[in-house]
C-alpha cells in the first residue's frame, strides 16, 4: 500500500492535474501538440463511455462535437447531418437572412428517413427523357412519383418499366395508377415517423416504397424500404441523434453584431432576424466574430438575452478570462475559445494576436467554472487526440476542416490531377469577407484589395460522409477516455494529467521510420 502511494506521487511530479500544470507553464502559450495527456488506472471500456455533455440549460448533445458557422462548412445538409450523429450544425450567415431562415426550416423540418423533395416526373413526358435524367444526374434509382404540374401525385413510374425498349412510351402509360400507389397522409406519420412507415413495410409484403401526401394529395415525401431498415439498424446505435423536445433535429444559426449606416449596433435588425430564426425553431444562437471581448458582441448579447430569455445563446471568440467574465455576464451560455488557431486561419501572422489553444483553453476555462457557462474549443482541430486534449477544458469543440471536405459541406467536388478535393475558405478571406462576412473581422461590409484578410482560401481533400468522418473521430474520443479510466466527459477533465512533450516526442508520436502503406484513418 506504502508503495503504491509512493508510485502515485512518482506520477503526480510528473503528470500534473490541470490547476497545477498550466501556472506552473505560464511563461509559454502551449496548443494540442505541446502536452500529452498521461494513462490512468482504468475499469472503464472505450465502448462504455459516454459523450453527452450540457450547454446550456435548453441545449444538450449526445456527442461534444460542433461544426463551424463557415460558408464552406455548415449549411442545411451539414446540420442534418451533425445532430443526426448526436451533434451540432451552427448554420452560418454568409447569405440573405431570408435564406438562412429557410436553411433551419430544412433542418427543423428534415424527417430522418423521409426524402422531404423527392425527384418526380411529370405524366407527359417520355420514358427516354426519365433515363437521360438518370444518366445525366447518375441517378442510383430508376422508381419515381409521377406529379401533374399543380403537385397532384398522379402515379409511380416503377423501375421496370424505365427500360431503352420503352423510351417513346409516355410517363402517363407506363405509369401505375393513382388507386393503386400506396400513401400515408402527413397527419398519419404521428409522433415516430420511422416506427410507422417499418410498421408498413412490415405489413405490406413486397412493397418498397411509400409516398406521404397532404390532405389535398400534394406529393410531400417518399419513404423507401431499404433507407428505414438502415435507420432502424442505427437506432440501436449508442449515440443517439439530437433532437429538441418535440423530436425535431436540432440546429443552430450565427448571427453577426449588424451595424446600420450610422455604425451603431443595428438593434432592431438583429431582433428581427433573431426572432424569426426563434420562430423557424432554431435552438441557439452563435454571436460569431473574430473578437468577442468587445463592445459591439456584448451589447448584441444583451439586447438576444433580454428579448429571449430561454434561447440559449454561443459569443465569441475569446481567449482571455476577462473575456468569458464579460460575455457570461452580458448573458451568452457558452463561449467559443479560439484566436488564430483555425486551419485557415491568419490572424496570428497578420494581426500578431491571438493564444495557443490549449493554454486558452485552460484560462479560460477556470473563468468560466466560476460563471457557470460553458466553453467551446474553436478551431485548430485536425486529429481525435486534439479532441480529447480539448476536451479535458471544454465542454464540445467546434470544427471547420476536418469537415469541409464531407459530402454534406456546401460546394462542388473538384478534381486535380486525380484527386478529388473540395474547398475550405476563412470567413475572414477576402473572398468570403466580400460575400458578408466582414463584420465579423470588424472590417467594412464590402471590403476592397486594402482590407487586411484574416483567412486565406484552401482545399480539403474529399473525405465522404460525415457519419464515416464522425465515427472516427467518436473512436479515438472513447479510446482517450478508456486510457485515462473516464466514463464520462465531466470524469475525463477532472482525471486528466498532463506533461509537455519535447520536439522529439511529437515526432515519435506520429509514425516514424517506416514506409507507410496506409493512413490510420
Ligand atoms: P479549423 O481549424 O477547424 O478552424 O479549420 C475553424 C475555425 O476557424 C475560425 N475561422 C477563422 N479564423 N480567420 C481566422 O482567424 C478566418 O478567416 C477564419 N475563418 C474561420 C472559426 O472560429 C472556425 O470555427
Amino acid at each position: 500500500m506504502a508503495a503504491m502511494r509512493q508510485s502515485e506521487s512518482l506520477d503526480a511530479r510528473f503528470y500534473q492535474a490541470a490547476d497545477q500544470f498550466f501556472p506552473a507553464n505560464n511563461k509559454l502559450a502551449l496548443t494540442f501538440d505541446d502536452v500529452t495527456l498521461a494513462t490512468l488506472y482504468s475499469e472503464i471500456l472505450p465502448r462504455d463511455t459516454q459523450l453527452d455533455t450540457q450547454l446550456a440549460e435548453n441545449l444538450r448533445l449526445n456527442i461534444p462535437v460542433i461544426s463551424s458557422d463557415m460558408d464552406t462548412v455548415t449549411e442545411s445538409r451539414m446540420a442534418i447531418a451533425m445532430a443526426a450523429n448526436g451533434g451540432l450544425g451552427l448554420i452560418h450567415y454568409n447569405m440573405p437572412e431570408r435564406q438562412q431562415l429557410s436553411e433551419v426550416s430544412r433542418v427543423k423540418n428534415h424527417v430522418h428517413g423521409l426524402i422531404q423533395e423527392p425527384i418526380q416526373v411529370a405524366p407527359d413526358q417520355l420514358i427516354g427523357d426519365v433515363l437521360a435524367l438518370i444518366e445525366q444526374k447518375k441517378f442510383g434509382f430508376s422508381t419515381f412519383p409521377v406529379v401533374d404540374d399543380k403537385g397532384k401525385l398522379v402515379g409511380l413510374l416503377s423501375g421496370h418499366v424505365v427500360k431503352p425498349r420503352y423510351a417513346k412510351r409516355k410517363v402517363a402509360d407506363a405509369l401505375t395508377p393513382r388507386a393503386q400507389v400506396h400513401t400515408i397522409t402527413q397527419k398519419e406519420l404521428g409522433k415516430d415517423p420511422i416506427a410507422r412507415a417499418d410498421k408498413f413495410f412490415n405489413e405490406h409484403l413486397g412493397i418498397h416504397k411509400l409516398l406521404v401526401v397532404d390532405d389535398k394529395d400534394n406529393l410531400r415525401g417518399l419513404f423507401t424500404m431499404s433507407d428505414i431498415e438502415r435507420i432502424t439498424q442505427e437506432r440501436n446505435a449508442q449515440f443517439k441523434p439530437a433532437r429538441d423536445a418535440r423530436f425535431h433535429l436540432i440546429c443552430g444559426a450565427a448571427v453577426s453584431a449588424t451595424r446600420n449606416a450610422f455604425g451603431e449596433l443595428d438593434r432592431e435588425r438583429i431582433l428581427n432576424h433573431v426572432g424569426a430564426l426563434v420562430e423557424r425553431g432554431v435552438d441557439v444562437v452563435a454571436v460569431s466574430t473574430a473578437h468577442g471581448h468587445s463592445q459591439g458582441v456584448g451589447d448584441t448579447v444583451r439586447v438576444l438575452r433580454d428579448a429571449f430569455p430561454k434561447l440559449p445563446i454561443i459569443a465569441g471568440n475569446v481567449t482571455g478570462a476577462a473575456g468569458v467574465e464579460y460575455l457570461a455576464e452580458c448573458g451568452a451560455n457558452a463561449i467559443k475559445v479560439g484566436q488564430g488557431p483555425g486551419s485557415i486561419c491568419t490572424t496570428r501572422n497578420v494581426a500578431g494576436v491571438g493564444i495557443p489553444q490549449m493554454t486558452a483553453l485552460y484560462v479560460c476555462s477556470r473563468a468560466a467554472a466560476k460563471k457557470k457557462v460553458s466553453i467551446l474549443a474553436d478551431g485548430g482541430i485536425v486529429k481525435s487526440g486534439d479532441i480529447v486534449k480539448a476536451l479535458t477544458l471544454s465542454q464540445a469543440v467546434i470544427c471547420g476542416g476536418i469537415f469541409a471536405g464531407c459530402n454534406e459541406a456546401p460546394g462542388d467536388v473538384m478534381e486535380i490531377g486525380g484527386k478529388l478535393y473540395k474547398q475550405y475558405r476563412g470567413m475572414g478571406s477576402l473572398a468570403a469577407m466580400k460575400s458578408g462576412s466582414a463584420a465579423r473581422y470588424g472590417q467594412p461590409a464590402n471590403p476592397t484589395q486594402k482590407v487586411a484578410a484574416e483567412g486565406i482560401e484552401a482545399l480539403k481533400e474529399a473525405c465522404g460522409s460525415v457519419d464515416r468522418v464522425l465515427a472516427q473521430l467518436i473512436g479515438g474520443i472513447q479510446s482517450g477516455m478508456g486510457y485515462l479510466g473516464a466514463a464520462n466527459l465531466t470524469q475525463l477533465r477532472d482525471r486528466a494529467r498532463y506533461i509537455r512533450v519535447s520536439p522529439a516526442g511529437m515526432r515519435e508520436a506520429a509514425p516514424h521510420d517506416v514506409v507507410e502503406l496506409k493512413t490510420g484513418s
